[in-house]
């Protein structure tokens, strides 16, 4: 085997460092506090210091409604003030179901005040952009992201689900404030591989944060057809060879690409935080790498 290519080390998020896995809170709609905050605490334990959350949250996985994963983030950190500033705290605005997507100013400063409000904090770490809202000049954006950094309640500034035009047309206005883009990658879903995603956050210097990187529990699911039998094949002989699970090897690719990605895992139990964790010790090399992506597509390399 040549050189590992998994780099697991801590990422540079503008100012902030951050673990290479970091703890989701898409699915964190427990109805214990004491279960929520236990979870909580192993992430942060096992070095997973940047919590992601959104304002959304709570509308699925059997939550209570919009603004309930964020008033239950901040329940758990009011038990725990000395946890607050280890953590790298990030939410994104902007989705309004039903209309669905407002970055006006008015909606992002509503949408940060009530965030604030229920996560019980002064400020935001990162504060993300959830999808883009196609009938805001990035212009106006950037003024209004850069007003919440000037009043102190955000820190840094990122996007999700953006194209590369909309990024580049952002940060144009907005410089070297735009710190993350939060793109869906997996070893299921390879498209920042190649749409100029990661390439951008390259000649940028943006932290790619990628969402789902278990495409969002596909990969575990022998039974879910839009994942190709050979790619499950790839990662168990991987996983038997490094002596971890197919998660971690799944965790491990995310972890490989040169734009050094952080995975945000989005598991709600404590032992399987715990196991991703080892994704750390996997090494893959750029051959076991393309065999990934070959049995992800299909298709031969060219
Ligand atoms: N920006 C966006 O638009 C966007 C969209 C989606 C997600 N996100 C972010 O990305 C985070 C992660 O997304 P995700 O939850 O879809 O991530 P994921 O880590 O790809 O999937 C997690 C899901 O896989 C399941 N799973 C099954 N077997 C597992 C195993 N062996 N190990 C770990 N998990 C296993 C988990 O169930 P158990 O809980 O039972 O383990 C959970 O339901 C979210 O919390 C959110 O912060 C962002």
């Amino acid at each position: 085997m040549s050189e590992s290519l998994v780099d697991a080390a801590p990422r540079r998020l503008g100012s902030r460092s951050v673990g290479a896995l970091s703890f989701g809170c898409w699915r964190f709609t427990s109805r214990d506090i004491g279960e929520a905050g236990a979870l909580l605490d192993t992430a942060l334990e096992l070095g997973m210091n940047l919590v992601d959350t959104a304002d959304v949250y709570g509308l699925d996985w059997n939550g209570t409604g919009f603004g309930s994963v964020e008033a239950l983030l901040g329940a758990v950190i009011a038990e725990r003030p000395a946890r607050r500033e280890a953590m790298v705290l990030a939410t994104k605005g902007g989705i309004i179901p039903g209309v669905p997507y407002d970055s006006s100013p008015g909606a992002l400063r509503s949408a940060l005040d009530a965030s604030l409000a229920r996560l019980g904090v002064e400020h935001i770490d990162l504060y993300q952009v959830h999808r883009p809202d196609l009938f805001t000049h990035p212009e106006v954006l950037a003024d209004t992201l850069r007003s919440f950094i000037d009043s102190g309640r955000v820190s840094m500034v990122g996007v999700s689900n953006v194209t590369v035009a909309q990024t580049r047309a952002l940060r144009a206005h907005l410089g070297n404030a735009l710190v993350s883009t939060q793109p869906e990658f997996s070893a299921v879903h390879l498209e920042p591989l190649r749409d100029g995603t990661f390439d951008l956050c390259m000649e940028l210097d943006l932290t790619p944060l990628a969402w789902s990187p278990l495409g969002g529990g596909r990969l575990l699911d022998d039974n879910d057809a839009s994942v190709r039998p050979e790619l499950r094949l790839a990662l168990d002989e991987l996983a038997v060879r490094e002596g971890v699970s197919r998660a971690c090897i799944a965790i491990a690719f995310v972890l490989a690409h040169p734009s050094r990605p952080l995975a945000i895992v989005g598991t709600q139990q404590p032992d399987r935080l715990r196991e991703l964790a080892r994704a750390a010790q996997v090494q893959l090399d750029r051959t076991d790498l393309y065999r990934v992506i070959v049995a992800s597509e299909g298709m031969p390399l060219p």
